[in-house]
């Protein structure tokens, strides 16, 4: 079975894991927890402090995508298509086959419901699998609040979510969508829902692997911090300095 149809499987039997990485090394301890590993475009707030990810470029996430798929044995690996390379049909392929010809990714993620989905259908169509992202939008919003409270936001998830699922897309992200709108919307679809910030009823959850980790700092609600490796990467760090300082490093050993 391939990789996508498994993740669509795992509806209703098992929750669907799934992290973001920008680099092989973190790739490789990614893959194997997760179902999905996701090059997604908060590398630009995480990685190179720009304000939006507005910001984030075709070759930025092409370049750290192939460093990504050298660290991944068998996850299905999903690349986050940057804001205005996908504005319309032909500019979504064009932009989406280079993505998939160069970093040999599985699947491309497009953000927006009604808005993009001539384009969605198109890249569907194209052969490009595709994963829908609804609710909360970085890359087309200034604030970042949650979604699914009024009446009127309540009716666009859900039509939005219905329409991707009828276009074809596997997956869809729920950002930071109110719990009884995404388990609202969760049931309702045959796909599967991956949550952040948008709670349990979700089929599978997604988070920034580097803020659950504790090497990046934010203050997100969502966000749950799993470990703090930045204490074990000043042990190391510490150490080496200290022996270069006392002359303990190197030695014979380490020398030619
Ligand atoms: O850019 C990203 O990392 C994302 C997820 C966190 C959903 O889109």
């Amino acid at each position: 079975m391939d990789k996508i149809k498994k993740i669509i499987n795992k509806k209703k039997k098992s929750k669907i894991v799934c992290l973001t990485a920008y680099s092989k090394n973190i790739a490789e301890e990614v893959d194997k927890h997760v179902d999905i590993v996701l090059v997604g475009d908060s590398l630009g707030s995480v990685l190179y402090n720009y304000s939006s990810t507005k910001k984030v470029t075709l070759t930025e996430m092409i370049n750290h995508s192939k460093s990504v798929r050298m660290g991944i044995k068998k996850s299905l690996m999903v690349v986050d298509m940057p804001f205005k390379t996908y504005s319309t049909k032909s500019l979504a392929l064009k932009n989406s086959k280079k993505i998939l010809k160069e970093t040999k990714c599985d699947a491309v993620k497009l953000e927006g419901g009604k808005r993009v989905i001539e384009q969605i259908k198109f890249l569907i169509k194209n052969k490009i699998p595709v994963m829908g992202h609804i609710g909360l939008l970085p890359q087309s919003t200034k604030k970042f609040k949650s979604k699914g409270k009024t009446n009127s936001e309540i009716k666009n998830l859900i039509s939005d979510a219905m329409l991707l699922q009828e276009s074809g897309v596997f997956a869809i992200v729920l950002e930071c969508v109110k719990s009884e709108i995404a388990k609202l919307i969760t049931q309702k679809l045959n796909i599967p829902t991956i949550g952040i910030g948008s709670s349990v009823y979700c089929d599978g959850q997604v988070l920034v692997t580097d803020d659950l980790i504790g090497l990046n700092h934010t203050n997100i609600k969502f966000v749950k911090r799993f470990s703090n490796v930045k204490k074990y990467i000043n042990v190391g760090i510490r150490k080496y300095a200290s022996d270069v300082r006392k002359k303990k490093y190197p030695t014979k050993k380490y020398s030619y």
